[in-house]
């Protein structure tokens, strides 16, 4: 019998592109299912939080992976649009995007222990059948031979409108949080790290979606689906 054909779509970019909207409204008209890995970064990044681990101590952050594993499980009807949970907890969408998490997040995915066990999970989820997955190295690291590849930026007050609505909605704190300066520092940190840093893959559509809607980079994005399926 013949293997489905799998479809994997890489979605990179910096902190508040648009990646999470437009990767899970791409998965939703393509009938596939979609994940954030930003947010098995957060998971980890709230786990160490909780325990006391020292983020930028990647052998003792691994050992939390080693006892408490993230688990996800991709379920369109879940309010982020799969699940994730650590030692049997499930966490949601205002822990992740919580103040105290994002502070840490960059320093937590820089270390290479934790690169190294975040791309396994990822890989043998990508393994499973067809995602849209969204991040800083899919394109470059966890699907290097994902068909469709986009770069997705956006200007910093685009980026800073959008995460502002993303937090209200979560009902996390946004009064007083600066939010360009969280932003461009955690691009920088991602821009910069030794391992699978932050940047565009060179086969990757770089689309900047400053001024456009979120379904008209779906459009974009179905249509180089559509070109490669030729
Ligand atoms: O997309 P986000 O803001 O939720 O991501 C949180 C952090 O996780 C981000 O600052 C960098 C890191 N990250 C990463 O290093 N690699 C990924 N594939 C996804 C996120």
């Amino acid at each position: 019998m013949n293997e489905p054909t799998r479809l994997h779509i890489a979605i990179d970019g910096p902190a508040a592109a648009g990646k999470t909207t437009v990767a899970r409204a791409t998965a939703q008209r393509l009938g596939i299912l979609y994940l954030d890995t930003g947010a098995m970064y957060r998971a980890l990044a709230s786990m160490a939080l909780r325990t006391g681990t020292e983020v930028d101590n990647g052998a003792a952050l691994a050992r939390l992976l080693a006892i408490a594993p993230i688990e996800v499980r991709l379920d369109d009807g879940a309010q982020l649009g799969f699940r994730i949970s650590a030692g049997g907890r499930e966490f949601d969408e205002s822990e992740l995007l919580s103040n105290e998490v994002t502070a840490i997040v960059s320093v937590v995915a820089a270390q290479p222990e934790v690169r190294a066990a975040m791309v396994g999970a990822q890989r043998r989820i990508a393994g499973k059948g067809s995602v849209v997955m969204a991040g800083r190295d899919i394109g470059t690291v966890v699907m290097p031979d994902a068909p469709v590849k986009i770069y997705l930026t956006a200007s910093l007050p685009t980026r800073v409108e959008r995460r502002r609505v993303q937090l209200q909605r979560s009902g996390v704190d946004v009064d007083g949080h600066r939010l360009a300066e969280e932003i461009e520092e955690r691009d920088r940190l991602d821009r910069t790290r030794a391992v699978s840093p932050l940047t565009a893959a060179a086969d990757a559509h770089v689309i900047d979606s400053s001024g456009i809607d979120a379904e008209k980079v779906v459009d974009a994005i179905c249509a180089f689906v559509a070109e490669g399926a030729k």
